[in-house]
């Protein structure tokens, strides 16, 4: 098993009842995941969480082996190997494509950085974009950046918060089906969250129901012959 949580409980500090309560998932390497759940329901709470960004009341998260939480150990966010996309991308504005996705790789030899780069650059199809600014980009573009800026580190695993909210209908279902190519093309283990049940199934291997921070069930995606969708 890759990924395991087990019994997270979460409160913020001006409620009375825990925004999650003993959330425990159990994900394979190279699965994808869909939280489905109401607003309020807790489904960003649990990726921050995972994120590191919060801290658990109790509860216990491994990655790859790798303990990040548990009554003695708090590894933080950036040791994490957590790749993140937030609902606006949460791109620097005043960064170009290129800057944004090396962004992440930092701590790398510059050959070895463009390297990445281009590379991610080819896997998001944005290799004529890299000198443009957030701003000169579609909404779609804007989402492969935050892919690619995500995936240039090569994190454990990738956590997305509505990546498709901020998309109309017909781009929403095209860049849906980029996304899980380019998830399988890297084998990428993955968790995201979503209002929407249309995304959960096409592109989920499992999805996970949160209703007031706990899981009600957690279901297979099978498509109508019998085989997984993916
Ligand atoms: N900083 C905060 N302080 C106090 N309560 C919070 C805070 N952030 C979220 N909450 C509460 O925790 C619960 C879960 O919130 P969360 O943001 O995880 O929901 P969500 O499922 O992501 O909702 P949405 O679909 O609207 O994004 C909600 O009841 C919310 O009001
Ligand atoms: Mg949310």
């Amino acid at each position: 098993m890759f990924v395991q949580i087990e019994n997270l409980v979460y409160q913020y500090g001006s409620a009375s009842q825990p925004a999650i309560n003993n959330f425990s998932l159990h994900l394979n390497q190279g699965e994808i995941i869909a939280i489905l759940g109401e607003s309020g329901s807790g489904k960003s709470t649990i990726l921050r969480l995972l994120a590191g960004l919060e801290t658990p009341k109790s509860g216990v998260i491994v990655i790859n082996g790798q303990k990040m939480v548990d009554g003695h150990t708090f590894i933080p966010p950036e040791k994490r190997g957590i790749g993140m996309v937030f609902q606006d991308y949460a791109l620097f504005p005043h960064m170009t494509v290129e800057n944004n996705i090396k962004f992440g790789l930092r701590h790398m030899k510059r050959k070895q950085k463009q390297e990445r780069l281009n590379e991610m650059l080819e896997l998001v199809n944005l290799l004529d974009y890299k000198k443009r600014y957030p701003y000169e980009l579609s909404g779609g573009q804007q989402q492969r950046v935050a892919l690619a800026r995500a995936l240039a580190p090569a994190p454990s695993l990738l956590l997305f918060d509505e990546p498709f909210s901020n998309l109309d209908g017909s781009l929403q279902m095209k860049i849906r089906s980029e996304l899980k190519e380019i998830l399988k093309q890297t084998k990428s283990t993955s968790i995201f969250v979503t209002h929407d049940q249309a995304d959960a199934a096409a592109l989920a291997d499992r999805t996970v129901l949160v209703e007031k921070g706990v899981v009600k069930s957690i279901s297979k995606v099978e498509s109508p012959n019998g085989y997984s969708l993916i």
